[in-house]
């Protein structure tokens, strides 16, 4: 490694780097030049470095929603940008900033210590500030898109700064613009969160209603239901730091009305929910599991055993095996459901 950091615009590039440790679901694969990016000056730094700069790039965070089948090409930038503060105390809302490279969870956790409320649904994601856009990620009845206030991003073909509003996003279920349009080419250094005062629970979502009858608590406070929501992910979802998973490998399909009721008449015990625009989402969670999957393997990838959604890796599970296992779950899903489920991490 380069030790001539902080000698602008020297950069501290790593050759032939093991990713395994820098994806959650652990699978084998390397860098062949690697650069820390902790500020907007590295990726100035980096776009005008003769040999670097004009290679493709792979931008990662906490690499927990990524399927490496081979190992990526030219540069792999991994953000870790800091900082975590109060930008603005408005009456009707607190505005909070956070560096793309924080963990997501330790946000979470920061901004409820600090009295900021309003994230506690979405405890315990694992991965990075910066990466929570990309995938606008949920979880228990709220996306990033409901507590999103702007993000400050450079885009890599030009090196200009760029600051982005919710529309510019074009957020979408588990989507954006940096999964579509902007992707690869915008790198995000820091994002920005609108938490509405006064706070809200949002309770609506079946696990939080469980609890609630539990409980017989149906007034919870922030703190209550930040621990509810960590119980109820770390009882269903295998920690990664244990086993090897990127989350959910599928998203839940959306069908129109007419489809769902056919699925219904086949299979009545089929998870839906009706959306704001008459469409439904499907469990496919219930739909892998209906199929026979749970705790079915190929190789070392595995259906884990309390969540058909999520697909884990055993000990030395290939990228090739995950993607292998994927496929043979679409295929039996389509067979049986007529549904094509459509994989929710990014695949290398
Ligand atoms: N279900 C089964 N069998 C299974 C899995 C699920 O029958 O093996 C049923 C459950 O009983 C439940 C329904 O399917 O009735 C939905 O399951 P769950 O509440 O666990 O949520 P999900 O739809 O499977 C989504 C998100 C998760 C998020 C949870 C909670 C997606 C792709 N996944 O999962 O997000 O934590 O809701 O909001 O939207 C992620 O994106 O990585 C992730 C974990």
């Amino acid at each position: 490694m380069d030790q001539n950091r902080g000698m602008s615009p020297a950069l501290a590039i790593e050759h032939q780097v093991n990713l395994a440790p820098m994806n959650t679901f652990g699978l084998p694969a390397t860098a062949w030049r690697l650069v820390r990016i902790r500020s907007e000056a590295d990726v100035q730094a980096l776009l005008q470095h003769p040999e670097l700069g004009r290679l493709p790039r792979l931008v990662i965070g906490g690499g927990s929603n990524l399927v490496f089948s081979r190992d990526p090409d030219g540069v792999v930038l991994k953000v870790e940008v800091p900082g975590l503060r109060l930008a603005e105390s408005r009456p009707d809302a607190w505005i909070i900033e956070a560096g793309a490279g924080e963990s997501w969870h330790g946000l979470v956790a920061w901004s409820l210590a600090q009295g900021h409320l309003g994230l506690e649904n979405l405890a315990l994601i694992p991965g990075t500030v910066g990466a929570a856009p990309v995938q606008n990620i949920g979880a228990y009845g709220v996306e990033l898109q409901d507590r999103f206030e702007s993000l400050d991003a450079i885009d890599l073909a030009t090196g200009r700064p760029v600051v982005m509003d919710h529309a510019a996003c074009r957020f979408g279920y588990r989507d954006s613009v940096f999964k579509q349009a902007a992707a690869g080419h915008l790198l995000i250094l820091r994002v920005r969160f609108r938490l509405p005062r006064p706070w809200r629970p949002v309770l609506g979502y079946l696990d939080l209603e469980r609890k609630m009858a539990e409980t017989g608590n149906t007034r919870p406070d922030a703190n209550t239901l930040f621990d509810w929501v960590v119980g109820i992910r770390r009882a269903k979802l295998p920690d990664p730091a244990v086993i090897g998973n990127a989350g959910s490998f599928f998203k839940n399909p959306v069908v129109t009305a007419e489809q769902c009721r056919d699925i219904i008449a086949r299979d009545p015990n089929v998870v839906h929910y009706l959306l704001d625009d008459g469409s439904f989402k499907l469990a496919a969670g219930w739909l892998i599991d209906a199929c026979g999957w749970k705790g079915k393997t190929v190789g070392d990838a595995a259906v884990y055993d309390k969540q058909a959604l999520v697909l884990v890796n055993r000990g030395a599970a290939t990228g090739a095996q995950v993607l292998t296992l994927a496929r043979a779950i679409q295929e039996s899903v389509y067979g049986r459901f007529g549904i094509r489920l459509e994989a929710e991490p990014v695949i290398v």
